[in-house]
């Protein structure tokens, strides 16, 4: 039966970044760049690169063992994995089935969803959701990403962004004030072509032609993009918050998407929250795209700045585009 009383929390939190470190210097071997311009126009010093051997679904098994321990969960006590991810091992089987086999969670189902960088909150609404129908008591929720796979060295206006990592979440039941308050999810697919991997789908499938046009790489608008990530951002965090009767002033801690520090500057400010009230790791991870808002929450809580009782705001923007912002009583 669907109890309205139940709610969602995260009970337990882990990352995992492959230990490679690619910092700015290595980038001005490559491309016309400079660590100068990296770092002031998008805050980022280095970020994390998998090698040949690793793909998306090890880094979300290594971050979903940390979490999946924090939380005292048993994986065989796991009712339901959801992986979000812009790039799965495979298109088909999703990673989520391939986390599921290596950690052993056996009684749980498993699938991907597909909402690029905001993906970890579309996530964290469908765990609640499922929690709430009660028929499910503990989700795995992983943003898990190999942005580094699928990006073209040779650009320089997108090859610097992007880093490698995950995070995952024991999502379990619990009753308010605790959990899952709040959330907008929006999108708007009429703006889908500003960031996209143009081929290697149903539209434009891998051929000798697409592999030679240099279409299996993530192909960006960067300012259409930054543009509308400021203006969407910061409309939901503060769409949320009016949603609840909260104001900026009642936020402990601020958690955007760590795609740029400029654009987490402007939706700060927009959304009326000092610096200091923002959890900002740009410059170590680059952007990490679903696996950015879970990393920062579990730096944040092995750092002890992140604690039992502080009301938390979520917020990001990806590809499709898609956005989204929630609140938690941590
Ligand atoms: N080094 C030096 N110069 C560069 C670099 C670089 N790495 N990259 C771009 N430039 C140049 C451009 O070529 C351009 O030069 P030009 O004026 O001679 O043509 C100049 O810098 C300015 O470029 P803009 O794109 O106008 O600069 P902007 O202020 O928009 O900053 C940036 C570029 C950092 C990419 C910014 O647009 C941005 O961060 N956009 C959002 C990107 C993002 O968040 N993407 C991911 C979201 S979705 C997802 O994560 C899957």
């Amino acid at each position: 039966m669907p109890d309205s009383q139940r709610t969602a929390y995260i009970a337990g939190i882990g990352m995992a970044v492959p230990p490679k470190v690619v910092t700015n210097e290595d980038f001005t071997r490559i491309v016309d760049t400079s660590d100068e311009w990296i770092t002031q126009m998008t805050g980022i010093k280095e970020r994390r690169y998998t090698d040949e051997n690793t793909a998306t679904s090890d880094l979300a098994v290594e971050a979903s063992r940390v979490a999946l321990e924090r939380a005292g969960t048993d994986p065989l006590d796991v009712d339901a994995i959801v992986v979000a991810t812009a790039t799965p091992d495979m298109l088909f089987p999703s990673t989520a089935c391939l986390v599921q086999h290596a950690i052993g969670a056996t009684n749980a189902f498993a699938y991907d969803i597909s909402a690029a960088c905001s993906g970890f909150i579309f996530g964290l609404v469908q765990a609640q959701n499922f929690i709430r129908s009660g028929n499910v008591d503990t989700v795995l929720l992983i943003g898990a990403e190999c942005l580094t796979k699928i990006t073209d060295m040779s650009d320089r206006n997108t090859c610097v962004l992007f880093g490698d990592g995950a995070g995952a979440a024991v999502v379990k039941c619990c009753e308010p004030p605790r959990g899952l308050l709040d959330y907008v999810l929006k999108c708007d697919g009429s703006l889908s072509d500003y960031i996209k991997q143009p081929a290697g789908g149903s539209r434009n499938p891998s051929s000798t032609e697409t592999v030679g046009a240099g279409d299996h790489v993530i192909r960006m608008k960067g300012r259409q993009v930054y543009v509308n990530a400021s203006k969407n951002m910061s409309d939901a965090v503060m769409q949320v918050l009016e949603q609840q009767g909260l104001t900026g002033d009642d936020v402990d801690l601020l958690f955007p998407h760590q795609a740029n520090i400029r654009i987490i500057q402007s939706v700060a400010e927009r959304a009326g929250m000092p610096m200091e009230k923002v959890y900002v790791n740009i410059q170590k991870y680059g952007n990490t795209s679903a696996a950015s808002i879970p990393i920062a929450l579990a730096e944040a809580v092995e750092e002890g700045a992140l604690k039992e009782g502080m009301l938390v705001a979520l917020v990001a923007f990806g590809s499709g585009f898609t956005w989204g912002s929630a609140l938690l009583r941590w």
